[in-house]
């Protein structure tokens, strides 16, 4: 085993193909159904929101998807994105294990999220669309869809939740520097936000109402489209390029993993490093232990419902079958805003079903005492998002030192917290509070998954 720190690539390895795992699964996925039939869908009802060549990538099988030419020369500013050893965690720890991370805070918005902005920029303004709406909770996915719209000339309409726009006003600026608009949603901007303000004036706002939002105005204009920062097929197989170069990185070290661990809000990144892992498997290659690791104040993998629900709280978009907690959920005002939406990526919840990963939950004041450990080890301070997955990495590297195995974990650090500070102020402060979700508002949010016709 190398003792090397950083594996890199060569701007000529970084995968000039992603990785479709329907491919590779031992059962189809669920459709996705129309919510005014409730039958599935075709290409045609999603034409309103997507370009086609995005929905072609939405219900492919095909194991391996091109990366447009224009799309890998953008990526070339931060990828191939660079695979760290951990040493200085491991001596933290005394664990026996070895530790990796895949470090994706080296984009221009911070995180993950431009693997996918880039290419959906590209294929709207290839479409001839002129304007993007979309959601953002973080402010990661707002900021990445300001910069990849700009590179390719797209007007960009950003609904930031609320909560999330009070806690990071310089994310706003990030975005007004790419040159897009953002308002905090819920916004007098659509009838959807005026009618959840007439209710709630001070309403914190969630990833399901910022989705309405934003759909609702895509679909009233012929030249607006939307762009989801997650959970649709297209944004997973997007986000392979993380997986697929972490493997090549891997023989670079000599190493493999034992155990793979990502965080989950949406299911992207997670759905990035874990599915080529998980295809290898399938495949008949080495099967590591791959787990997903969300908030227990917003636990959809662990505690939600499998079941078709809508993707937004207005319900205009069309029903999956996913982990939910149900699509009027609104989860607690929490620091990791990436992962406050109440449903998982089809795909990963289909994943989840069929024994293919592992899922655990971590409150905020468990993940940011890790990612403390973390910046103070290894310098790197993560998103609160990405704690979830530097937790999930510390936990199984404590239980190799209890059981005295040397076993590989790699993890994907899917973002830097720059922007985070007054969260990582506060928990310094102990004002960092460990908010339960409202156990009746679940189990009302529960009640009311829509029903499907039977044989679905
Ligand atoms: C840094 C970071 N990590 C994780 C997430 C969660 O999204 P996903 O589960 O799709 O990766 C977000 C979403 O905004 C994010 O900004």
């Amino acid at each position: 085993m190398s003792q090397q720190t950083k594996f890199l690539l060569e701007e000529s390895q970084m995968p000039k193909f992603w990785y479709n795992i329907q491919a590779d699964l031992p059962q189809p996925l669920p459709p996705a159904l129309h919510p005014g039939t409730l039958q599935p869908l075709g290409p045609a009802d999603l034409e309103p929101l997507f370009p086609m060549a995005v929905i072609e990538q939405e219900v492919s099988v095909e194991r391996e998807i091109e990366i447009p030419e224009p799309v890998r020369d953008v990526f070339k500013l931060w990828r191939p994105a660079p695979l760290y050893r951990a040493h200085r965690l491991e001596r933290a720890l005394g664990t026996p294990a070895k530790i990796f991370y895949k470090y994706e805070g080296v984009s221009p918005a911070g995180s993950h999220k431009p693997n996918s902005a880039v290419p959906q920029a590209f294929y709207n303004a290839e479409a001839g669309v002129k304007r993007l709406t979309t959601e953002t909770g973080a402010g990661q996915w707002g900021t990445s869809l300001s910069f990849a719209g700009h590179l390719f000339g797209l007007e960009v309409l950003v609904f930031q939740v609320r909560v999330s726009y009070d806690q990071k006003p310089y994310r706003r600026a990030v975005m007004e520097t790419y040159g897009a608009r953002c308002v905090a949603s819920p916004s007098n901007e659509t009838v959807y936000g005026r009618s959840v303000l007439a209710q709630h004036p001070d309403h914190p706002g969630s990833l399901g109402i910022a989705i309405s939002e934003a759909v609702e105005l895509a679909a009233q204009r012929d030249d607006t489209k939307y762009a989801l920062g997650s959970v649709l097929n297209h944004v997973l197989l997007h986000q392979t390029i993380i997986g697929q170069e972490a493997m090549l990185q891997m023989q670079m070290a000599d190493a493999w993993p034992d155990v793979v661990v990502g965080c989950t809000g949406g299911g992207s990144n997670f759905a990035g490093i874990a599915f080529p892992f998980i295809g290898h498997g399938l495949r008949g290659g080495p099967k590591p232990r791959i787990v997903a690791v969300e908030p227990a104040a917003c636990p959809s993998l662990t505690r939600g419902r499998y079941a078709y629900d809508f993707g937004d709280t207005a319900h205009m978009t069309p029903l999956t079958k996913m982990h939910t907690l149900g699509s009027t959920f609104t989860p607690p005002g929490f620091h990791a805003g990436g992962l406050r939406y109440h449903g998982m990526a089809p795909l990963v919840s289909h994943c989840k079903e069929l024994g293919l990963f592992e899922a655990t939950a971590y409150t905020q004041g468990q993940c940011f005492e890790a990612g403390v450990l973390f910046a103070r080890t290894e310098g790197i301070v993560p998103a609160p998002e990405a704690n979830h997955a530097v937790k999930g990495a510390i936990e199984e590297a404590l239980r190799c030192k209890r059981e005295g195995r040397s076993e590989t974990i790699l993890f994907n650090l899917c973002g830097h917290g720059h922007f985070d500070m007054t969260a990582y102020q506060k928990y310094f402060a102990g004002d960092l509070k460990d908010e339960a979700y409202d156990e009746q508002e679940l189990a009302m949010a529960l009640s009311g998954l829509p029903s499907v016709p039977a044989g679905i």
